[in-house]
């Protein structure tokens, strides 16, 4: 736990819940309705969880105006809540000074309960998040070395540690007062748990000001979500003359006459807070409750909230106002020590305003010592007296003291943005950054900005001033890439001053990766290209632009003189002398040109491998590495899952996913290597598995934005694996619904080449003159930019096809052009790929040639499901020329494959082909050439009942292995245990071992294990 932890568990006790913070209970007129309803709710999840009920939570909301009753209401909520066995109750309410504080409301809700969860179980409920919720929730500090979190990150460890925890303490009510003044953080998450409350134990109850100019202009949209999800929804109108009535009456005694009660309901407009406030002036001034009086009560109103500075002065006195001020700064759960040293008051004086305060009515103390307005109206009113230059001044004073009571720079930061700036303070620009390295490292990029621009306005000394602009810039990279291009460009600007010479490469790169994230490549590798032109005495940094500008390049649509950009690639790689990040990094992106070129593999595999360290990514080119950023280790793994080494590449990928969980990079990140894994599972041919990995990866991009790069990869891919699973008109509409169709991604490559996808498509719809059209274009595109790689880009095999009726000399050319180059890049798949398509085009004899060699190449490539389909091509070209024996043999082949594939629509094609000629559609498996080795070690031993735990200990294997093996034996054999024997063709069940020694052992243990 923080420090800051003293001051933000607001009423929480030791024990992790929250202590009576409610000390005497008012009577809630006119509201039975509320409390009904409120009862129920209560109610209703505690029984259903009782009764094992786990998807039962509903969202209770009360709105109104200020002083109508909400917080009253809440306080009987807690109550009631409370009362029940076992029910855990979590209270927080937004502060309106505290509304720029990130996280302020999540750790009061959330630290109790985390804090007080022993080690084992705060570890499961934390999960791999802990990096990540930990440092946000103020449980602990961000590890030494760590970076920035990503605020949709902290979200979704949110998401996941409340499931978690739920369950672990419901029935579960959680309740937020004055959800208005939420800081932004904190209700961002609010507003996206609200909808999935209803899946677990919990009752979330809110209370908030339902006029939306009490909300901060970015949390409306939040209060549109809250409103529209409530399942008990209660707006709380004002009270009647008859309850009014009753409130004055029982102050002031029956003889208050109806004349001067209703006058009095008027005038408060039957709002209980006014009207509680009036009738103490009522007494105070005493104020005989007669008709005749009734025209004073309006006065006495506009008294009664003490509105003006002149008007609480009097009532309080300069000294104690300021005591007043110094606990308004704080806002709500006020430490008097904190607010006597900020109004620079004696602990005797301070106690004397303390009693003074509370004696009129303006402050209440908490259980816990510390202090709280009596009503939130209350605070702000005296806030709002101050003059701007105390307030500034004030706040300056209470940001020191803030430090200095070791409650640390995050907290304090509050007040440090509202000081007066125009100082040129070094110190207070010191400060400032420092807090906003601290904000980014709990996922709160808003607040590090706010924290900059005040840094900036102090103004900074001119030396700095432009790193200044550069960590501005830094600050907004995973959430707002306009305002990073813009700051920057100013901090890279020399007008701005001068920026050192190392964070001028950096600022240039991340300005590159900006840029290069919103489409513009071009505009990337050229500011790369500049900068390098200009670095001099960095031979490392100017190597890191260079090869960025190459990457860019790389990523681009299209590009001018793509040969000759290979060229100095080429060149570029020749001249490297040693194995530092940036070497390694050069050799990476000449892999990826090698690949898309369609080079031999072998030399892209040549120079994959000097990037890798022992199998993994080296020092410096990591995932998270903010030196180089992702998109290098991708065409790594891109150019390893295009060179038929698909495991390397799911190697990386598998760490992409798991590094950015880590890291809490929950964007287009971890949304990128979803994609990347998907494409690999694609290549392989586990084509259910892609299909859930783009999926996943294409509701990331759209979370984040509409049509991003990412979308269009992810779609393009999609596309590809529902025809392959024989989806081709979801695949379709897919397509259309997104407008996956020329001219594509205005700037940015899609990957793998969206022209080629495309046009498979259409041709898989049947439409060959419009698929033809789409092929030619992207072949001419490709020609000239020298990428002939036909896995990455199949047009010409696929233009083949697309011609094959209409111009079969066309055709032949291409589908001979394809072979040739598949044949130059060398990969088995590749080669197999496109001599299956040539034989689409081929007739008789030659095609059954074509598709032997086709299959050879295939069986050695890890393209599962390119296997598939040219087994079952081979099958149809054999029935073709009459040997039916042979057809039959490959069809089932590339039926068993296909189905492995999950590629329904191929399994489909060979049972048709093999059922119109008269062949069985399904092999009349022999079980026993269906069992691995394995599995028969196991089987053997269950057939002679010897139970799994005894056949684990026997084989050496863990028992759910053997467990996992028997469920696949009785899969196959299609028999439980009873008839297994006879499905095997074993002898029938023996109790003791006969036939060799190995099994004799085992058949003693399983006597034994039966006594
Ligand atoms: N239904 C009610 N009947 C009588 N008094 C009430 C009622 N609701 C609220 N009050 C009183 O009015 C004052 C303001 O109520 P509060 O719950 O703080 O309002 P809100 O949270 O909506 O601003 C409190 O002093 C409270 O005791
Ligand atoms: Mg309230």
């Amino acid at each position: 736990m923080t420090e800051q932890g003293h001051e933000l568990r607001a009423g929480a006790g030791a024990d992790g819940r929250e202590s009576e913070t409610v000390p005497h209970r008012v009577r809630l007129r006119d509201r039975d309705a509320e409390l009904r309803s409120a009862e129920a709710a209560v109610e209703k999840l505690c029984r259903e969880f009782a009764a094992g009920g786990t998807e039962i939570g509903e969202l209770l909301t009360f709105s109104g105006r200020p002083g109508i009753g909400k917080t009253s209401l809440l306080h009987e909520v807690r109550r009631i809540a409370k009362l029940r066995e076992g029910a855990t109750v979590l209270f927080a309410r937004g502060g309106e000074r505290q509304s720029n504080e990130p996280y302020h409301v999540l750790r009061q809700l959330l630290q109790p309960v985390l804090g007080s969860l022993d080690p084992a179980e705060f570890r499961q409920v934390m999960g791999t998040w802990e990096e990540v919720v930990g440092p946000a929730m103020g449980l602990k500090q961000p590890k030494a070395g760590a970076r920035r979190l990503d605020p949709q990150g902290v979200r979704d460890g949110l998401d996941y540690v409340l499931t978690q925890l739920a369950p672990r303490r419901a029935p579960l009510v959680m309740i937020v007062d004055d959800l208005h003044w939420s800081d932004l953080e904190s209700l961002a998450w609010l507003a996206s748990f609200a909808l999935r409350a209803s899946e677990l134990p919990v009752l979330l109850v809110f209370a908030y000001r339902d006029d939306i100019a009490d909300w901060q202009p970015e949390a409306q949209e939040h209060q549109a979500a809250v409103t529209s999800l409530a399942t008990r929804r209660h707006e709380l109108g004002r009270l009647t003359l008859v309850s009014v009535t009753d409130m004055v009456r029982a102050e002031l005694g029956d003889k208050a006459e109806d004349a001067f009660c209703y006058e009095f309901w008027n005038v408060v407009n039957g709002n209980p807070f006014e009207a509680v406030a009036l009738l103490d002036q009522v007494r105070d001034q005493e104020l005989d409750p007669v008709e005749e009086n009734s025209q004073q009560l309006r006065e006495l109103a506009v008294d009664a909230t003490g509105t003006t500075l002149t008007g609480w002065l009097e009532r309080l006195g300069a000294s104690t106002l300021r005591f007043a001020w110094a606990c308004a700064m704080l806002g709500t759960d006020i430490r008097p020590d904190l607010a006597a040293r900020i109004s620079t008051q004696s602990p005797e004086a301070s106690r004397e305003s303390i009693k003074q305060l509370r004696k009129q009515r303006v402050l209440t103390q908490t259980p816990n010592g510390n202090l709280e307005f009596v009503h939130p109206l209350i605070g702000s009113s005296i806030y709002n007296t101050m003059k701007e230059s105390t307030k500034t001044g004030m706040h300056g004073v209470a940001a020191a003291e803030i430090e200095n009571a070791g409650l640390g720079l995050l907290a304090a930061s509050r007040h440090l943005v509202e000081t007066f700036p125009g100082e040129g303070d070094d110190r207070t620009v010191r400060k400032l950054r420092k807090a906003a390295q601290e904000h980014l490292l709990i996922g709160a990029p808003e607040a590090a900005q706010r924290c900059l621009h005040r840094a900036l306005a102090e103004p900074p000394d001119d030396d700095i001033r432009a790193e200044v602009l550069y960590e501005l810039g830094c600050s907004a990279l995973l959430t707002d890439p306009m305002a990073t291009v813009n700051q920057l460009k100013l901090a890279l600007d020399p007008d701005e001053g001068p920026l050192r010479p190392s964070l001028r490469v950096d600022a240039t790169f991340r300005l590159s990766e900006v840029l290069a994230h919103s489409g513009q490549l071009g505009e990337a590798a050229r500011v790369c290209q500049d900068e390098a032109e200009q670095t001099e005495d960095d031979s490392a940094g100017r190597l890191r632009l260079e090869a960025a500008a190459f990457m860019w390049h790389a990523y681009r649509k299209s590009e001018e003189d793509g040969p000759a950009r290979s060229e100095r690639l080429g060149e570029l790689c020749r001249s490297l002398t040693g194995r530092e990040a940036a070497d390694r990094a050069v050799l990476a992106l000449r892999a990826w040109d090698l690949t898309l070129r369609g080079e031999p593999s072998a030399e892209v595999l040549r120079h994959a491998d000097q990037v890798l360290d022992q199998g993994r990514l080296p020092k410096g080119l990591g995932w998270t590495d903010s030196t180089w950023g992702f998109e290098l280790p991708a065409t790594l793994g891109l150019s390893y899952t295009y060179s038929d080494r698909i495991a390397q590449a799911e190697r990386l990928f598998g760490d992409a996913i798991v590094q950015f969980e880590i890291a809490g990079w929950s964007g287009a990140h971890r949304g990128f290597a979803y994609f990347l894994m998907g494409l690999a599972r694609f290549r392989r041919g586990l084509l259910a598995e892609a299909e859930d990995f783009l999926r996943r990866a294409l509701r990331l991009s759209e979370r984040i934005g509409p049509k991003l790069p990412l979308a269009w990869d992810a779609v393009g891919v999609l596309v590809d694996t529902l025809i392959a699973r024989g989806r081709t008109n979801e695949a379709w509409d897919l397509a259309i619904g997104f407008g996956f169709s020329p001219p594509y991604h205005a700037t940015a490559m899609v990957l793998p080449d969206a022209a080629s996808l495309y046009g498979k498509l259409l041709l898989a719809k049947g439409r060959k003159a419009g698929a033809a059209a789409a092929l030619t274009e992207a072949g001419a595109q490709l020609d000239a930019r020298g990428w002939h790689n036909t896995v990455w880009a199949p047009w010409a095999g696929h233009l083949a096809v697309a011609l094959a009726e209409d111009e079969p000399e066309r055709a032949r050319a291409y589908a001979e052009r394809s072979v040739r180059d598949a044949r130059r890049f060398g990969t088995a798949s590749a080669i197999g790929t496109a001599l299956r398509l040539h034989a689409e085009i081929a007739d008789g004899q030659q095609a059954v040639e074509l598709l032997e060699e086709a299959v050879r190449h295939l069986g050695q490539s890890p393209a599962g499901y390119e296997h598939a389909v040219a087994l079952v091509d081979l099958g149809a070209a054999l029935r073709r020329v009459g040997r039916l024996e042979d057809a039959q043999e490959f069809l089932y082949q590339g039926i068993e494959l296909a189905q492995h594939c999950a590629a329904d629509g191929l399994v489909d094609r060979a049972r048709r082909e093999l059922a119109n000629y008269g062949l069985r559609p399904n092999r009349l498996g022999d079980v026993r050439e269906m069992l691995s080795q394995p599995e028969w070690d196991v089987a053997r031993l269950a057939v002679r009942g010897v139970p799994p735990q005894r056949i684990a200990d026997e084989l050496g294997v863990h028992l759910s292995l053997v467990n996992r093996r028997l469920a696949a034996v009785y899969r196959k054999a299609g028999s439980g245990p009873d008839g297994l024997a006879s499905a095997l063709g074993l002898p029938p069940e023996q109790r003791e071992g006969t036939e060799d020694g190995r099994e004799g052992a085992a058949g003693r243990d399983g006597g034994t294990v039966e006594a």
